[in-house]
């Protein structure tokens, strides 16, 4: 496979090749945890213990890394804990990292709560105001310049190519937390970014049934940091969890269409409606990103969010409210999704500068029939 291929083309073919073995066209589950070897040392294909490597792993590392347009993907049980070694493979005590004023707030309370006491220090910044963030680094300091694009829940939109020149001048990494718009609509390392994070658990996997994470780099060097620091952490997905991520990952680009133009559907039902007092979507023209949407992303992804007239109650109501639309944490899977941010996934940014408004719903769109999706959203909003 090479990038000449297309994007679906890679997603089913990419570290897929049918098992020399049996000609199987689906990699093997290779549920083990150590390989014989051709006398000491003498490793087959390089395997030789199922956390520092193992098949089925690798072939779902392969294929991010070919969708990301990146030379090397590793992946972990969870996207923190791929947040994790980035951060413990990167800093040290005593550096710093400018992270966006509304990022995830597990991701948040990683900063926070986990690396400050270990030395590493982090300012908050509006990622989609260069200068806050020129502002925030501090010179041969700062180490990281972290983004989310689309952020999670407030949609905000950051200029990958921008920022990765900002972070480079100050000799910092560009971090872009892909896990929102997924490789089919956006691709960070080609517009400059250094490092790309996912949570695999959302449109990567998505059918809501796998928690995982990945890395992607296009650098040697950086990609050598890494793997050591995957190994000698360990935090590394389970066989049959690599494979449900890359069952998932081969229908990527037919799902994104789906849940594109079923949010797309969404909004405008949303922008209409008298119980609705903002829509938050970079598709929409009066987004603050939107110029920049629509030059670094294909479309404009399946995740919305509103803010409901009537303030917390109101909002919550709704949640309590639909019936397709479950209520319930995380994004990205088959199924549509509703909750309340500020009570449920962004609780831990609670009296922090990343608290989210009270009033505020996030959906993901799922897949279902668009006409369900708005029946169940206007009975909801009454
Ligand atoms: C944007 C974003 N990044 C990272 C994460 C963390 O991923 P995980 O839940 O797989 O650890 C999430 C989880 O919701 C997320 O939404």
């Amino acid at each position: 496979m090479t990038q000449s291929h297309g994007f679906e083309t890679l997603a089913i073919h990419a570290g897929q090749e049918p098992d020399p073995l049996t000609g199987a066209v689906v990699p093997p589950i290779y549920q083990v945890s150590t390989y014989k070897q051709d006398g000491v040392g003498g490793l087959r294909g390089g395997y030789e213990y199922s956390r520092s490597g193992n098949p089925t792993r690798t072939a779902l590392e392969e294929c991010i890394a070919a969708l990301e347009d990146g030379t090397r993907a590793l992946t972990f049980a969870s996207g923190l804990a791929a947040e994790d070694c980035l951060l413990r493979s990167l800093c040290a005590p005593g550096d710093h990292a400018v992270i966006p004023d509304d990022a995830y707030g597990g991701t948040f309370r990683l900063f926070a709560k986990v690396a400050s006491r270990w030395g590493i220090e982090y300012t908050p910044a509006h990622a989609g105001d260069l200068d806050a963030v020129r502002a925030a680094i501090r010179p041969g300091v700062t180490r990281l310049v972290w983004c989310e694009t689309p952020s999670n829940p407030l949609l905000g939109v950051a200029d990958i190519a921008a920022l990765a020149g900002v972070a480079h001048d100050a000799g910092a990494l560009l971090v872009v937390d892909n896990t929102f718009a997924s490789p089919y609509l956006q691709q960070p390392l080609t517009l400059g970014a250094d490092v790309v994070v996912h949570s695999t658990t959302k449109y990567m996997g998505g059918h809501s049934d796998v928690i995982g994470g990945a890395l992607v780099v296009n650098n040697a060097e950086l990609a050598a940091e890494l793997v050591f620091h995957q190994n000698a952490m360990g935090a590394v997905p389970a066989p049959f969890d690599a494979w449900l991520t890359l069952r998932g990952l081969k229908t990527l680009g037919v799902r994104m269409d789906r849940h594109c133009a079923n949010a797309e559907r969404i909004v405008d039902l949303l922008s209409r409606h008298p119980r609705v007092s903002e829509v938050l979507y970079p598709g929409l023209p009066g987004h603050s990103g939107h110029d920049v949407a629509v030059k670094q992303m294909k479309a404009f992804g399946g995740m919305v969010s509103f803010r409901v007239n009537g303030g917390e109650e109101a909002a919550v109501q709704v949640c309590n409210r639909t019936e397709l639309f479950i209520l319930g944490e995380s994004l990205g899977g088959v199924e549509s999704l509703i909750e309340h941010p500020g009570r449920m996934t962004h609780a831990s940014a609670a009296g922090s500068p990343l608290e989210v408004p009270g009033d505020l719903v996030r959906l993901s769109v799922g897949i279902e029939s668009a006409d369900d999706l708005l029946a169940d959203l206007e009975r909801a909003l009454g």
